[in-house]
């Protein structure tokens, strides 16, 4: 090997034989999977369809034994087409999600009615029948006809935002995650010679099953084994040595929106605040007189709650609202502002800090909002 070869590391030059190093990696280290042709072999569309819609909430274990009944008593898509709807019911009792054994009973129908037996062949027609969305039109048309396009599924979603350090987090992330993806398919087969010309066909199954099978198998959630990967000579999360923290995920937002109202009263340069509670959340930090935050809206209701100021008449609503996401529920504050006269006495259990010293303060993120809101 010359020198130059030897020292190849040029990330373009690796980059441009991902789909190639994949393609060459799934020949050797494939699954073998009930629905899966040998090597070389066509596969059958019905076969395909059949397992990517078991495959869409259940995972590849239990769908084995399922794969193999259904094949055994309905064949091809006619002869489920032709069966009642009971039996394919029956026949799924076990895989749950039931309204996917409904949709599959009317697709075969849909195929068999208005298709004559065969499937139609592109991404926009598979999508017309029931219980194929994107995804699946995508892996059918990708595995059974060979189109050009990369069906996306989570393990697929880990390995890409991995291979490029994708720090967008999911969902947002999933249409450049989906771009991404798409540069790792082998090239249109119409140049090669075993294939009619004007064939568009390409290997676009095998590229997107060897993603599914890095997943399961290396790129896994936890402990990698990225000395065996493929790709790893030019992977991002790898080289950054974070690799398992991706994919990045948008904080849950869980629990009920509550709503309250805070208010921002100022005394010249001062601040009136209070601290809160020593026990619960944001326990004995300081912030500003507010209502109690609750479900649902009731602005009177928090404006009684205002704290007592003989010589504040009128209470000035901010436009907008201050939002702020706990561990439990996200919040959403209406911010009151008064300003009142220099002798002004602090209520009972409040008192006045200077607006210059709040750093000093155990002042949370969401009162530093709260203010910022109220004093701008
Ligand atoms: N998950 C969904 N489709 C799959 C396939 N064709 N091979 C392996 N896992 C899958």
């Amino acid at each position: 090997m010359s020198s130059r070869a030897a020292a190849k590391t040029k990330p373009t030059e690796d980059a441009a034989d991902r789909p190639a190093l994949l393609l060459a990696w799934y020949d050797r280290h494939r699954r073998r999977l009930p629905w899966r042709p040998a090597a070389g072999e066509p596969a059958d569309p019905y076969r395909v369809w059949l397992s990517e819609i078991m495959l869409q909430q259940t995972g590849v274990k239990t769908v084995g034994p399922y794969f193999e009944k259904f094949v055994a008593r309905w064949p091809d898509v006619a002869a489920m087409g032709g069966a009642s709807l009971d039996d394919v019911l029956r026949m799924w009792a076990g895989l749950g999600y039931y309204s996917r054994a409904r949709n599959l009973h009317a697709c075969a129908v849909a195929v068999l009615n208005d298709h004559g037996g065969i499937f139609p062949d592109t991404e926009d027609s598979l999508r017309a029948l029931p219980g194929i969305g994107p995804y699946t039109a995508a892996a059918i048309a990708a595995i059974a006809f060979g189109r050009r396009t990369m069906p996306v599924d989570g393990n697929i979603e880990r390995v890409v935002s991995r291979l490029f350090a994708v720090e967008e987090p999911l969902p947002q992330a999933k249409p450049l995650i989906q771009q991404l993806a798409a540069t790792l398919l082998g090239p249109s087969r119409a140049g090669d010679e075993k294939v009619r010309a004007g064939d568009e066909r390409s290997r676009a199954g095998d590229s997107a099953q060897a993603l599914m099978d890095l997943g399961a198998t290396i790129c896994t959630p936890k402990k990698p084994a990225c000395s065996l990967c493929p790709l790893n000579d030019d992977c991002a999360g790898r080289m950054r040595g974070d690799q398992e923290t991706f994919p990045r995920k948008a904080p849950k937002k869980t629990g009920t929106l509550r709503r309250g109202a805070a208010f921002v009263v100022t005394r010249g340069n001062e601040l009136l605040v209070r601290s809160r509670p020593e026990k619960g959340l944001l326990g004995g930090m300081t912030e500003v007189p507010g209502s109690e935050w609750l479900a649902g809206r009731d602005d009177k209701a928090a404006l009684k709650q205002a704290p007592e100021l003989k010589s504040v008449t009128r209470w000035h609503r901010k436009a907008g609202v201050v939002t702020h996401v706990f561990t439990h529920f996200p919040l959403e504050l209406v911010v009151y502002t008064a300003n009142v006269p220099p002798r002004t006495r602090a209520p009972d259990g409040m008192r006045w800090v200077p607006v210059a010293t709040l750093a000093d303060e155990a002042f949370p993120n969401l009162m530093r909002k709260v203010v910022a809101h109220g004093l701008n």
